[in-house]
């Protein structure tokens, strides 16, 4: 059963929640079928799945895209899509790209930082949006740690105060020390979702590629449950080597009977 934003408020204080990125239709329908609860397509796959620098390089078409596929292989899913730099810039730009989200399969929205004015216009005209804080992948000139710093931490607590008084109904928080994690969601009243953030949130997010050990680089505080690329790198080896040897297609001609003709 699909949850609405008001069913994950009331996850708050609960059992943590688990949602995983995905960004294809296969991956998301075993994320659906594995009962976790939210999805996000997030601007990551940019740099995860496309081989950009930046997510600023993600554009509306790229996320409608990925929505779209994802939307078929997780009909029963919660799914957040993320508003691509740039598309949030004012509250007008920012309710058409959020529109554009929701008709191509997002059920809520979500937005880096503290523009608060555009989280409730979202919000005033029936979009559900999702905050996040701590590192913002769209405008961080790093992707170290954030808020270690007495003045840089108390800065990040009142941007989610403030993303919760502007009508956000969850909170991503990513990267930061864990005990600023641990008080904002002693603060909050909407759940927080950590993402190197420590064990104190109300649930946690995993980007998709980093939990296959799908590419080159997985951040520190990330869990490679399998490791995908050496998989694909076998299959790719195993077959080149087979095609050489003409063992295929000869080896599945013989197992299905299919030939010629
Ligand atoms: O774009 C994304 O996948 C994200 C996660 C890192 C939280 O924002």
């Amino acid at each position: 059963m699909k949850l609405h934003a008001a069913d994950l408020v009331a996850r708050k204080g609960q059992d943590p929640i688990a949602m995983l990125t995905a960004y294809t239709c296969p991956v998301a329908r075993a994320v659906e079928r594995a009962g976790v609860p939210v999805i996000l397509v997030g601007d990551t796959v940019g740099m995860v799945e496309m081989g950009f620098e930046s997510t600023r390089d993600v554009t509306l078409e790229h996320l409608e895209y990925h929505l779209g596929a994802v939307r078929r292989g997780a009909p029963d899913t919660h799914v957040i899509g993320d508003l691509p730099y740039g598309t949030d810039a004012d509250p007008d730009t920012a309710l058409a790209s959020a529109r554009r989200l929701i008709a191509a399969g997002a059920d809520s929205v979500k937005l880096e930082g503290d523009k608060y004015a555009v989280i409730e216009h979202l919000v005033a005209n029936g979009i559900d949006v999702v905050g996040h804080t701590g590192l913002l992948p769209q405008t961080a000139e790093s992707f170290a740690k954030v808020g270690r710093g007495e003045a840089e931490a108390r800065r990040i607590r009142d941007e989610a105060r403030g993303i919760q008084n502007a009508g956000a109904f969850m909170l991503v928080i990513e990267h930061v020390p864990y005990e600023l994690a641990g008080r904002i969601t002693a603060d909050l009243a909407i759940p927080t979702i950590g993402i190197g953030a420590g064990p104190d949130c109300d649930g946690q997010v995993l980007v998709i590629n980093d939990a296959l050990g799908l590419g080159d680089y997985w951040p520190p505080f990330s869990k490679q449950y399998a490791h995908a690329s050496d998989t694909i790198l076998d299959v790719a080896r195993a077959f080149s080597r087979e095609v050489a040897s003409r063992e295929f297609p000869n080896n599945i001609i013989k197992l299905t009977g299919t030939g010629r003709g």
